[in-house]
């Protein structure tokens, strides 16, 4: 859609809840409308519901923006529009319908200001009274961004307006602007991630570091309450106080081939494979900072573990690391429980955060709840500089790479090593948990071999006509069947359950009928027995029995023979489940890099 078309009819507003990529440039290069395109089209993880773009052409804002995939996005359409700056977005919403008029940029009546933003402006529907809601078009709380900026404009300068009006917004946002006749731009940042790249006279805003990584390793970090404004340098400033500050800036050890495909049909078969080198990274950790943090943990007087989704069956599985290795009583919460235990909070305790973004906003919560109590925080996160990174009193990184498929496997591997790792420095063994990792690692470098995937394939080309998969597991293998569950739900949209097995005699068992697939996990430890019987119970209700463990039984009808590591059990039962859950999606014709309702960063509550 041009700025100049017809408007929509319009709607109720309502609060658009987005995750979303936005990207800016501004610099010599002057394709800057395909540069912000290919820039978001390596945000789309963060959202692929619609796309735009906007800059000045001729003297005139130029927006065009559609429903649809940024990936789909026609380049040809945008080379011989030839500009020097550009913004653009890529959206996931929940709330305000996928329209053209809802997709970003939005921009002012008079069309001389644009805005892209990722967050929530809960003072909307006060601004568009003020403003006069017959000036709308939208269904968004974004709109009223540039049209404040628009009319504080009449009264001063662009960079005054868009400062007094971020003071005027309640809320989440990162936005970056821009104005027609003025060309720079202007970002600002409260609660949602906003990144400066910085090249040789060129600067980069985005959400995230792939948008830029092939041409800067070079980033500013942009806190919140903090606006940045771009044009031949950057100038940063204090959005309450106005006054400026000075950034250091960061060099990111990230290579730009490692957001990028590769060979693989799917980023989430690549960082799968990618999993033997990932966890070596993550145990490579300096020795110092491991024993502090081992004994942070046993100084702390209620030590609790917290994440989301995969990051929280992680924390699930850190709980039994620390149980059966370090004998120490964690308490896991997901976090967006956390905040309910705060009677249980004090300033002797300790909260373990674990987030591959570093931006998910549950777990920010969490980490207030614990602050206001004084609680120390550290993080196990896969973003050095993201907003859970810098929020905590000690963070420690995975350094899994980029992971960009929507479904997490190779940074929740890392994470496990790492917690792993940390829970045999609390007694004194941290060599030797350094030497069993490493070996994991070459173990699951031996098993990922071509016909172990092929064979998986087999095996999805099997379950893959079901409706309904169930998963059980007992002990550190019990949240890795919560784990795959949400692995194959997610990717398939199988009904995937994960159960600890000996729950499945006090329900579960029902839902078992003829040729229902039941994945059992089981390793060579004291439980082994245990779960073969509670796999038997399922056989005899005509499950068909895929099990993943070092050694082949009767029940199996499959058996994904997977190596035998002891207590590191989770790390290698956990790929074949991914593996299956990747194939069950493409032998169904999905695209399992990006499920449908949902978003690799999940920044709202
Ligand atoms: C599932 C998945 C999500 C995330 C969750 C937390 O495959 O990726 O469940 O684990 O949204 O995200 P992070 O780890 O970024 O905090």
């Amino acid at each position: 859609m041009r700025a100049t078309a017809k408007h929509e009819p319009q709607c109720e507003p309502q609060l658009e809840i987005i995750m979303c990529g936005i990207f800016g440039y501004i610099g010599p290069k002057e394709n800057s409308l395909e540069l912000v395109i290919k820039g978001l089209q390596k945000l789309e993880y963060r959202g692929y519901d619609s796309w735009g773009v906007a800059t000045e052409l001729d003297g005139e804002l130029f927006v065009d923006k559609k429903i649809g995939k940024i990936s789909e996005a026609n380049l040809d359409d945008f080379k011989d529009k030839k500009c020097n700056f550009a913004i653009g977005h890529t959206r996931w919403a929940t709330h305000g319908g996928v329209t053209d008029t809802n997709a970003h940029p939005h921009f002012s009546s008079d069309k001389t200001i644009a805005v892209v933003h990722n967050g929530i402006i809960e003072n909307y529907e006060e601004i568009r009274e003020m403003i006069g809601k017959e000036n709308f078009v939208s269904d968004t709380d974004t709109e009223v961004i540039p049209q404040l900026i628009a009319k504080y404009r009449k009264e001063m300068g662009f960079k005054e307006a868009v400062l007094e009006t971020i003071k005027k917004l309640k809320g989440r946002y990162a936005i970056v602007v821009t104005n027609v006749g003025e060309n720079y731009l202007i970002a600002a940042r409260r609660g949602s991630p906003l990144i400066v790249g910085v090249g040789e006279n060129e600067y980069f805003l985005a959400s995230d570091i792939p948008a830029f990584l092939e041409y800067t390793q070079n980033v500013n970090y942009l806190d919140d309450d903090e606006m940045v404004i771009v044009d031949g340098g950057v100038e940063f400033m204090n959005i309450t106080t106005g006054e400026p500050i000075k950034k250091r800036l960061v060099n990111i050890d990230l290579k730009a081939e490692s957001a990028e495909k590769g060979d693989y049909d799917h980023f989430m078969l690549k960082e799968i494979m990618e999993q033997k080198e990932s966890i070596l990274r993550a145990i490579n950790q300096d020795t110092d900072e491991i024993m502090h943090i081992a004994q942070m943990i046993k100084n702390s007087r209620g030590c609790f573990l917290s994440g989301c989704g995969t990051a929280g069956k992680v924390c699930m599985a850190g709980e039994y690391f620390f149980s059966l290795i370090a004998n120490r009583h964690v308490n896991f919460a997901p976090s967006s429980e956390f905040p309910v235990y705060h009677h249980f909070l004090r300033p002797e305790s300790l909260l373990i955060v674990v987030s591959q973004s570093g931006e998910t906003a549950d777990v920010l919560e969490a980490m207030e709840a614990a602050k206001k109590k004084g609680c120390k925080v550290l993080s196990i996160v896969n973003s050095e500089g993201s907003t859970i990174a810098r929020q905590s009193d000690f963070s420690l990184h995975i350094k899994a790479g980029v992971e960009k498929a929507v479904a997490s496997t190779k940074a929740a591997t890392s994470q496990m090593a790492l917690l792993m790792l940390i829970a045999t420095a609390m007694v004194g063994e941290l060599q030797e948990g350094r030497r069993l990792l490493a070996e994991v690692a070459s173990q699951i470098n031996d098993m990922l071999n071509p016909r172990f995937l092929t064979y998986i394939k087999d095996v999805a080309e099997r379950i893959k006509d079901h409706e309904n998969c169930y998963i059980i597991g007992k002990a550190e293998n019990y949240p890795m069947a919560l784990e795959a569950a949400i692995k194959i739900q997610e990717v398939s949209y199988v009904h995937a359950e994960g159960f600890a097995a000996g729950e499945l005699k006090h329900g579960p068992i029902a839902l078992v009928t003829e040729g229902t697939p039941c994945i059992s996990l089981i390793a060579n430890d004291e439980v082994k027995s245990d779960t073969i019987n509670n796999t038997i119970e399922l056989k005899a209700r005509g499950a068909h029995i895929i099990g993943i463990s070092p050694e082949k039984h009767e029940v199996f009808d499959d058996w994904i023979k997977v190596p035998d590591v002891g207590i590191a059990s989770p790390l290698v039962n956990i790929i074949p489940t991914q593996l299956l859950a990747y194939y069950i999606s493409v032998l169904r014709g999905l695209d399992p890099d990006m499920p449908r309702n949902l978003a690799k960063s999940v920044t709202v509550k």
